[in-house]
């Protein structure tokens, strides 16, 4: 962290990457973007401020973030003929399926933004993502209500935007309770970035072979699905809504994820590089209370969270592996309080981490990387002479 680095001249081939993004350190639970606490981030800045700081590698003055507000909103509407194709999707279809095939899509109406080759390009395309992916986003629900899409009100702030394109509909007035924006907020700086995680390092890979913004996130979004990476915040809910269904037994659950002849894990407990508490889940769980309080949500899925963490902490399967409540143990149940559906806590996910992908998207272009070739030990067959189908 202090001294000097050597990079094995091979990292090139390596999959690994250098980056000067975020840094993690898995054994003392250390967060930081750009060499800012997540801490202090989450405390003092707001989710825009930190978007621009992962993308641009510094705090915006007050005239930076204006012109980068101004900017996201001048790119807010989407081209109608894409409404074409959320049409074709059944109302049943996962909202990370319809957002992941939907932000492909964008390329096809802003063909422009493929090939970057200058700052103002680069500006122009960081702000028509971070616009046109929170409306693109809520679509998908709006969509599986049946609801009319809605636009983006260019006199309320970004994260007032995503509870209206949600919520606001055609028959009367919507204000965004300022507690629920106030804590989403939080939650999608805590998000936003996360060093070479799967979804990033996806977004990296895709774009180190100079595919486009939009596909590169595109296929962001489905790394992120995946109920091990960024689907556990679902999978979290729905364990607990189980654990509640059978009589609130956590201890008979944390039985099953000791079982290795039972494929069931704790959802929300574990990470690649945390081997401590993850700094994340320690916010998130502060929030949970002060949102469902403030809200005057009296869940008992908190508390049955609650014990269930409680109990892991004391388990020695769980600490002789060091695993701690990871970003999504907790934030399925604030999402819940705040009226989102279940199964578009991972677009949440999805919306938070946006400009950490862009970020690092960015940096890996800006720095002319290789196209991404990770390296393999084979481990197959030795060299074998071919037979025909009759001696086989
Ligand atoms: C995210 O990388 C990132 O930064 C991701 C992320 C981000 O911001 O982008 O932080 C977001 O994806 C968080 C993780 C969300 N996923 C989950 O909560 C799903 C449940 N967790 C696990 O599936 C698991 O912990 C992983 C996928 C997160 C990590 O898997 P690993 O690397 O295989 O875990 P490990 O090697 O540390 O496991 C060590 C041992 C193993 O048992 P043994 O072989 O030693 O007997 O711990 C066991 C694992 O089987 N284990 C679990 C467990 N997680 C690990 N056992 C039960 N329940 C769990 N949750």
């Amino acid at each position: 962290e202090t001294g000097a680095i050597t990079l094995d001249p091979g990292y090139k081939n390596s999959g690994s990457c250098k980056s000067e993004i975020t840094f993690l350190d898995g054994e003392k639970g250390i967060l930081r973007y750009r060499g800012y606490s997540i801490e202090d981030l989450a405390g003092k800045s707001n989710f825009l401020e930190v978007s621009y700081l992962l993308i641009f590698g510094e705090l915006p003055t007050a005239a930076e973030l204006d012109k980068f507000e101004t900017t996201i909103r001048k790119h807010t509407l989407v081209n109608e003929e894409m409404k074409n194709i959320i049409d074709g999707f059944p109302k049943t279809a996962h909202p990370m399926g319809v957002l992941a095939s939907l932000t492909s899509a964008l390329t096809a109406f802003n063909p422009k933004s493929v090939n970057v080759s200058n700052e103002k390009e680069m500006y122009d395309a960081v702000c028509k993502t971070m616009a046109k992916f929170l409306v693109i986003a809520t679509w998908t629900y709006r969509k599986a209500k049946g609801f009319p899409l809605n636009y983006y009100d260019n006199t309320q702030g970004y994260v007032e935007n995503f509870m209206q394109l949600m919520f606001s509909l055609p028959t009367g007035p919507y204000k965004p309770d300022p507690v629920v924006v106030d804590a989403l907020d939080k939650l999608f700086i805590l998000h936003a970035d996360h060093e070479q995680n799967c979804s990033t390092s996806t977004v990296r890979i895709v774009g180190s072979s100079h595919a486009g913004l939009f596909a590169s996130i595109s296929a962001g979004v489905s790394a992120l699905w995946g109920p091990l990476h960024g689907g556990a915040n679902q999978a979290v809910l729905e364990m607990l809504e189980e654990i509640q269904a059978n009589g609130g037994d956590a201890d008979k659950y944390l039985a099953k994820a000791k079982d290795k002849n039972d494929p069931f894990r704790l959802m929300g407990f574990g990470h690649r590089v945390y081997k401590n508490f993850d700094p994340r889940a320690k916010i998130i769980k502060k929030a949970a209370d002060d949102v469902l309080s403030s809200l005057g949500v009296d869940d008992p899925i908190l508390d049955i969270a609650k014990k269930l963490e409680a109990s892991a902490l004391e388990d020695e399967y769980f600490k002789s592996r060091n695993l701690y409540p990871n970003v999504d143990f907790y934030s399925g149940i604030i999402y819940r309080a705040m009226g989102i559906p279940t199964e578009m806590f991972t677009v949440l996910f999805a919306i938070g981490r946006l400009p950490g992908w862009i970020a690092q998207w960015k940096e890996m272009r800006v720095n002319k990387e290789p196209i991404g070739r990770p390296r393999q030990v084979y481990v197959g067959e030795t060299v074998r002479a071919f037979k025909a189908v009759n001696e086989r």
